[in-house]
């Protein structure tokens, strides 16, 4: 069976983001994954792996949970599907209601989509139908930061920074405007630490701010390695999105439902957008579901006679996703999972800490269950891996590594390279002493690899 599903996955299975080419040598297995228990994954050989990404920053709960599968399992006999195309259903209701009182402040109005993609397709197109209905049909441009990764449908790509997943694509939805992040590993130390946040007012005044619908920020960005903001940074950028009339959008795909330690990574932060977009750990991905949830403003103007939003997906609140939506707060809440991230996120960091000895080791940042480790070829002057370089370490050992040996995180190179680790939100002591006991000789080793191969380069 086994070797039927190596032959098969090779043959049809079209992998995301992958380059199947890898897998051409018959050596050469695709990683497939068949159960999940807690923080672990098993795969088809029975080999267990601490899952250090959540599955892509998805099964907050952890893996295994029957009451999820019960809960989708009785909502299929109840009533498998209808749409919230003009009709509602309980559990849309009742997840909406439930998300509203979880949502910072005045955020009560929920918007059920597939996924995180569609999240932001919606955000966007409702801030342009917003400003539209305001009187100020002019307001298209959405402001994102550079490296930022909001998705890949054709609007949502067009917020996303990152060059090599847009440029393909070309043309993208027009109005995708971008600014720079708020890495400051390699800022100088005499740098307004508010710099970042300024550049956001001079890209809205370059555009003309009667051109601009709308900024979309992750609290902790993702793209590029955990970017956490400077202090105040998103006090200034609410600042000054309201000085022109430009809504905020927080997109906490990764980053609510406990990943940060708060229902919402806005609340870490202290800020109020007028939209969040939200996906994966809201079902902790037992079952495909996404969210737009709206401030009571931005609804407003749809409440009234003929107007409506003109936007919808088929799936969007799904019953049999919504159940589990549903079941999946129940266990946030019994089992208090923010608060188990808020107590142990001190010892995960102080772990990554720990690693900075490592010559290899430049920086580790992040905030709650959300880490990442950025490689350097040296230490001292920050100096990053370059092209070649970073193929060699990232694809040519570490990923390979890390999964051999147990590990699943994420390594990346689309900004500077990195280690990135989002555990199961039910993570401890225990499964830090893990990640440590296997990053750190595969780091060390990386280091040595670095070395031997810059040497045998130079000469
Ligand atoms: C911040 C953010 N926005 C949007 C998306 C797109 O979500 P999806 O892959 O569910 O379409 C992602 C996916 O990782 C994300 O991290």
């Amino acid at each position: 069976m086994s070797g039927d599903l190596q032959e098969q996955a090779k043959r049809h299975l079209w992998m995301h983001f992958t380059r199947m080419g890898s897998y051409a040598e018959p050596d050469h297995e695709v990683p497939v994954i068949v159960r999940g228990e807690g923080c672990y994954v098993y795969d088809e050989h029975g080999k267990r792996h601490l899952d250090g990404l959540s599955a892509l920053y998805c099964v907050n709960i952890g893996h295994g949970r029957p009451e999820l599968g019960e809960a989708a399992a009785a909502q299929s006999k109840e009533l498998a599907f209808y749409t919230n195309w003009s009709y509602a259903h309980p559990r849309a209701i009742e997840l909406a209601t439930r998300v509203a009182a979880l949502a910072p402040g005045n955020l009560n109005r929920v918007f059920f989509t597939s996924g995180g993609s569609e999240a932001v397709e919606s955000a966007w197109k409702l801030a342009k139908a917003y400003h539209a209905a305001m009187g100020e049909p002019r307001r298209h441009k959405l402001i994102a930061r550079n490296l930022a990764y909001h998705g890949t449908s054709m609007g949502a790509l067009s917020a996303t920074g990152l060059t090599s997943l847009r440029v393909p694509f070309e043309p993208l939805t027009p109005g995708g405007v971008h600014v720079p992040n708020t890495n400051s590993y390699r800022w100088d130390e005499d740098r307004d630490p508010l710099w970042a946040a300024n550049a956001i007012e001079e890209a809205i005044e370059f555009e003309g701010p009667e051109t601009v619908a709308a900024v979309i920020l992750e609290p902790v960005q993702n793209g590029g390695g955990c970017f956490v903001p400077q202090d105040g940074y998103f006090q200034r950028v609410r600042e000054i999105c309201d000085r022109h009339g430009v809504l905020l959008i927080s997109d906490e795909v990764i980053c609510s439902w406990g990943r940060l330690g708060y229902w919402f990574g806005c609340e870490r932060f202290d800020y109020q957008p007028d939209m969040i977009t939200t996906a994966k750990g809201i079902s902790s991905a037992y079952v495909p579901l996404g969210a737009l949830i709206a401030g009571d403003h931005i609804a407003e103007p749809f409440l009234h006679g003929k107007a409506a939003f003109n936007h919808g997906f088929t799936f969007g609140g799904h019953p049999v996703a919504c159940a589990v939506g549903l079941a999946n707060i129940d266990i946030m809440e019994d089992e208090r999972l923010c608060e188990n991230v808020l107590a142990n996120e001190g010892a995960f960091r102080e772990m990554l800490d720990g690693l900075r000895d490592l010559p290899i080791v430049g920086d580790v940042r992040g905030a709650g269950y959300f880490q990442a480790i950025e490689l350097v070829k040296d230490k001292d002057t920050k100096e990053t891996f370059d092209h070649e370089e970073a193929e060699h370490l990232l694809r040519g050992f570490l990923s390979g590594e890390l999964y051999q040996r147990g590990l699943i995180c994420r390594t990346d190179d689309r900004g500077d390279p990195i280690v990135q680790l989002s555990p199961p939100l039910i993570a401890g002591e225990q499964q830090f002493e893990e990640i440590e006991a296997i990053l750190r000789p595969v780091l060390s080793e990386a280091s040595e690899r670095m070395e031997r191969w810059s040497s045998l380069s130079r000469a």
